[in-house]
């Protein structure tokens, strides 16, 4: 299983402007700066697919992007969006409503939104925020994919300790948790395979 290509489409905000809903779509959410974008880059194998940045808030729009995956002799489409994080502390009030009301809208609204990769960081694990959003995507019926990333930044043998540590916080059956690292490439084909399970569902 590989990537072949990826491609940005677009950066967007209202509904109608959004790209068509032609293929299957897969979000990433979590807290601003958890490495949603560097994710997207490492399982694209593209550096510079997604901007990275240490200034948390920097995205601020819906970015989305083709990822053409080649399995066996089989290709196939599958679209990324990209999210703000959230929890991001310094930006104002309007800001944050207006946060809100266009990640509700593309989580409830997207007809071809198949799952919801919500990245947590493990030093950190699942805030009260990440905890509010695994419950929306519960309640809206949203297929969720959780990810913890980071994963580099812990002590190899502290690792596996901690990723049950988090499952059992989040009440998760055991390995369902995914562990991660843009920076070492850890987790990265399991990941693309519940995508594309998710793709398929
Ligand atoms: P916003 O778009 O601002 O919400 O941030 P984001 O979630 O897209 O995070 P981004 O990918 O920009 O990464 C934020 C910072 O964390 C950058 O300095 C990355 O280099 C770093 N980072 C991301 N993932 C990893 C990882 O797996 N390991 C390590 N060591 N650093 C990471
Ligand atoms: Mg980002």
């Amino acid at each position: 299983m590989k990537i072949v290509d990826a491609e940005f489409v677009k950066s967007a905000v209202e509904p109608e402007t959004w790209p068509p809903a032609e293929r299957p779509e897969i979000a990433f959410v979590g807290r601003s700066n958890v490495g949603k974008s560097s994710m997207l880059n490492r399982l694209s194998g593209r550096k510079a697919l997604a901007r990275v940045s240490n200034t948390p808030g920097r995205t601020r729009l819906l970015n989305f992007f083709d990822l053409t995956i080649e399995r066996g002799a089989s290709r196939e489409i599958l679209r990324i969006c990209d999210l703000p994080g959230y929890g991001f502390a310094k930006v104002s009030k309007t800001e944050r409503a207006n946060w809100s009301q266009m990640i509700g809208a593309y989580l409830e609204e997207r007809e071809a939104l198949k799952a919801v990769v919500v990245i947590i960081d493990v030093r950190i694990g699942p805030t009260d925020d990440d905890l509010e959003m695994l419950r929306w995507l519960d309640a809206e019926g949203r297929r969720s994919i959780v990810v913890a990333t980071k994963l580099d930044k812990l002590p190899k043998a502290k690792r596996a300790g901690r990723l049950r540590q988090i499952e059992v916080q989040l009440q998760m059956t055991a390995r369902s948790l995914l562990g991660f690292s843009s920076e070492e490439g850890l987790g990265r084909d399991e990941l693309l395979g519940r995508i594309l399970e998710a793709a398929h569902a």
